[in-house]
């Protein structure tokens, strides 16, 4: 197989910007030497060798990408996403390593604890590859994002779409979607159970008798489902999040709740020893997208009818099911899910 890339140069000869875009995340990926060679469309000269091969091929977008098989078929990419996930990632995979057992776990819990984010992040890519999912909404998780995509390993990414988040929640996503050039797995909740559940109890129920079971439909299921396809996954939870719920997680730790594509799952919290200061000088430093709503007065982001905006000094779960007691206010995804009642 034989990948060719072409590159545009515009008319005012600079390089096209995606075109640059495209080659950093080759580079970043540990991909670029996949690349065979590189073809410049001059936007000026219709004669140059990209402008006749896109002319050859009906393509007028750039970068795009040629991919010649050895009986001489050709396909040709448009997305440098798509090409990554069908033609090129496959091969720099890891090989998934053997599940780990509870003692070699807790070797390396025990090794990796209190290390820097990104070496505890790498330790689970570098082991689980695309099979470790980070789980994606807020500022914590795009700056795991943004590790794993330096760390230029395969990852994957999911998002818990509840069908109740905010529009800026939704712009957010698709920011960091096309900073990174990944793909968002978005997880929608059963049809069948959340029509159940709104016709019954419409679709505030939550205020009347409490978030779980909403939060079971439109967050801890879609999530059972999400998990059951991975071998490990990263949240950007931290202990300081919540005194009385948070302030025991580990970096690392087996999942005693939740099942994998093998049956155990491991959890990273490489976050788990960062304040919120830490994750915002992070995200400063280095341009992160991050949430407009943070711009007014929300911390912690999670649906719409249950966050609210706090107050200078009010702790950052002040804003989330704001109207239950602070040990209750936990969706499901983090702690022990109680059995349905009878
Ligand atoms: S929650 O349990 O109260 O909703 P919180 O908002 O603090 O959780 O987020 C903690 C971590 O859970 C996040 O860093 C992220 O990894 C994961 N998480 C929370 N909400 C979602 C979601 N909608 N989709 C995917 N992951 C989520
Ligand atoms: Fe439902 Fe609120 Fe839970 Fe979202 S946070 S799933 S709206 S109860």
């Amino acid at each position: 197989m034989h990948v060719t890339m072409v590159k545009k140069r515009l008319a005012n000869g600079e390089p096209c910007r995606k075109c640059a875009q495209a080659e950093e995340l080759l580079r970043n990926r540990g991909l670029w030497d996949r690349i065979g060679d590189v073809v410049w469309a001059d936007e000026a000269d219709p004669a140059s060798p990209g402008m006749q091969l896109g002319a050859r091929l009906g393509v007028t977008l750039a970068p795009f990408f040629l991919v010649r098989e050895d009986d001489g078929s050709e396909t040709v990419y448009e997305s440098v996403l798509k090409l990554v996930n069908e033609r090129l990632a496959v091969a720099a995979k890891p090989v998934p390593a053997p599940a780990l057992a509870d003692a070699d776990l807790d070797a390396a819990a025990r090794d990796l604890a209190g290390r820097d984010p990104s070496e505890i992040l790498r330790w689970g890519l570098e082991r689980w590859g695309s099979s470790l999912g980070i789980a994606f909404s807020g500022a914590e998780d795009v700056v795991l994002v943004h590790m794993a995509s330096e760390a230029a390993l395969p990852f994957s990414v999911f998002c818990l779409d509840t069908g109740r988040l905010h529009p800026e929640t939704y712009r957010f996503i698709e920011a960091v979607r096309e900073r990174y050039e990944i793909e968002i797995a978005l997880m929608s909740p059963d049809a069948a159970a959340l029509e159940g559940l709104v016709k019954r109890k419409g679709l505030f129920s939550f205020h009347e008798d409490g978030h779980e079971e909403c939060c079971g439909i439109r967050k801890v299921e879609p999530l059972r489902r999400a998990l059951g396809t991975l071998r490990a996954w990263a949240t950007g939870q931290r202990r300081d999040q919540s005194p009385a719920t948070r302030s025991a997680i580990a970096a690392v730790e087996r999942d005693r709740t939740f099942s994998g594509a093998d049956g155990p799952l491991v959890k990273l919290n490489p976050l788990a020893g960062w304040t919120s200061a830490q994750v915002w000088s992070y995200i400063r430093d280095r341009g992160v997208p991050f949430n407009s709503l943070h711009e007014r007065g929300f911390v912690s982001i999670g649906c719409e009818p249950c966050t609210r905006a706090v107050l200078p000094g009010e702790h950052e779960r002040a804003g989330r099911w704001w109207w239950e007691e602070s040990t209750k206010r936990e969706c499901g995804l983090h702690v022990g899910v109680a059995p349905p009642k009878r």
